[in-house]
């Protein structure tokens, strides 16, 4: 009876919360003019295997042979797909692009607290923005989202550029080629390695004590020494990007953007600005979400560029760090009314009463069995109405019926024609 390991059952207690979510992320990427989209869960398995790194392709990714021996993977991120969709339409789409999509994404993961094999994540990206400030309405995107959950003050968006890190990796420590994507791996997996783990690590690619320390001193810079000691375009995109998200959003309290040199991200198509969310209060370590700008992966189906930046929240460790805040609400049951039957005879009229309820567009049940009012009360409770409407014999005579309001535990007698009124009070 369990799901396959690494995937979940949402019972409805936990699809209520998790609808919620996404439609409190939707929401406000509508409002920045957003529209959805969405694609299959199956695609070529040569999608991820140009761009996506070795990690999640080697390691992570689910993938069969199927019956016309095609090399197929389930999808374990978006941002490929979108840019297939795109480079189909690449002449007709008018940009810049605005697009949100909630796929859910399988990667072959040790399954732990904030990581799964199963989970959903918003996609929000922007196609054909090629300024700076592309990567601006993406950050405040997420900020809005955060600020719309009442959360913006528990969360930290660490922000780097992978054009400082090239020319970190090139000019600074000369690296060899063959030397660069494993250090990134392992600048990338520094936060879950202990300090002397992660030294051992830089040895073993061969580098020297000078190179090691000039790692450590890159990674204590802050933005001034950055644009001081490693003067590159990346260096020069960042000090820009910072100026203008500090203008952009006036808001109480501090802006929770931060420069964090030791970012990498672990995806290989990230070309410029890269980002992750952080739980400030250390209860959640792992990245709420991650993101950046990628300026070439439309070249993988066409001649043409086209850049784009976005990023993926996912729902497991967004719902860990909204509880761990206490921000999300009591999400009321489906039903609001329930009309209880009492009489075989009844039973057009209580339809009657729940149709015209439902029309104007209340939540109602009735039941399925005719029974006495007290039982039909506790199946009132059970199912989680607020309300129960109860069609008495002396008052239905009267045009009338009685209504319950179960959480108060207080009762009236209402006109059968003034129901909608009473409701919509
Ligand atoms: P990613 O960093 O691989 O980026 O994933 C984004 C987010 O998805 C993570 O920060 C985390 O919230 C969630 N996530 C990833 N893996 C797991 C997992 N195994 N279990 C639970 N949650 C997970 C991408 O996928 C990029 N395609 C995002 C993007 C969109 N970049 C540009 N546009």
């Amino acid at each position: 009876m369990q799901p396959y390991k690494g995937s979940r059952d949402f019972y409805p207690e936990d699809k209520r919360i998790f609808d919620w979510i996404f439609s409190q992320i939707r929401s406000v990427a509508q409002s920045h003019g957003f529209e959805e989209y969405d694609g299959p869960l199956l695609e070529p398995f040569e999608l991820y295997e140009a761009k996506s790194g070795s990690e999640l392709v080697n390691d992570q990714l689910y993938w069969f042979v199927d019956r016309g021996d095609r090399k197929v993977a389930i999808r374990p991120e978006m941002t490929p797909t979108l840019a297939r969709m795109v480079a189909g339409r690449l002449q007709e789409l008018a940009k810049p692009i605005r697009w949100i999509s909630v796929p859910n994404v399988w990667r072959y993961e040790r399954p732990q607290k904030g990581r799964l094999r199963e989970h959903w994540q918003a996609n929000i990206d922007i196609l054909g923005g090629t300024g700076p400030l592309a990567d601006v309405e993406i950050l405040n995107v997420l900020l809005g989202i955060f600020e719309k959950f009442g959360a913006q003050s528990s969360v930290s968006i660490r922000i780097n550029n992978r054009k400082l890190m090239d020319f970190f990796f090139n000019e600074v420590l000369h690296a060899e080629t063959e030397q660069k994507a494993p250090l990134a791996r392992l600048i990338d997996a520094k936060a879950k390695l202990k300090p002397e783990i992660f030294e051992e690590g830089l040895k073993k690619l061969g580098l020297d004590d000078e190179k090691i320390k000039s790692i450590y001193r890159f990674f204590d810079s802050d933005l001034e020494s950055v644009q001081k000691n490693y003067d590159c375009d990346g260096a020069r995109e960042l000090a820009h990007l910072f100026s203008v998200l500090q203008k952009s959003k006036s808001q109480s309290g501090p802006l929770p953007f931060v420069f964090d040199p030791s970012l990498m991200r672990g995806l290989d198509y990230y070309t410029a600005t890269v980002f992750e969310a952080f739980d400030t209060s250390g209860e959640n370590p792992r990245a709420l979400c991650g993101g950046g700008r990628y300026d070439n992966l439309i070249g993988l189906f066409s001649n043409q560029k086209l850049s784009g930046v976005g990023f993926g929240l996912g729902d497991v460790t967004l719902r860990d760090f909204l509880e761990s805040h206490k921000k999300i609400p009591l999400l009321a049951k489906v039903p609001e009314i329930f009309v209880g039957l009492h009489r075989d005879e009844d039973y057009a009229l209580c339809e009657k009463i729940a149709g015209e309820l439902r029309s104007f567009g209340h939540k109602v049940v009735t039941p399925l069995n005719v029974d006495g009012f007290g039982t039909q009360i506790k199946e009132a409770l059970k199912c989680g109405a607020q309300f129960v409407v109860l069609l008495g014999e002396t008052e239905i005579k009267q045009g009338q019926v009685l209504v319950k309001d179960l959480a108060r535990n207080i009762q009236e007698v209402v006109e059968i024609g003034d129901l909608k009124n009473f409701f919509s009070k």
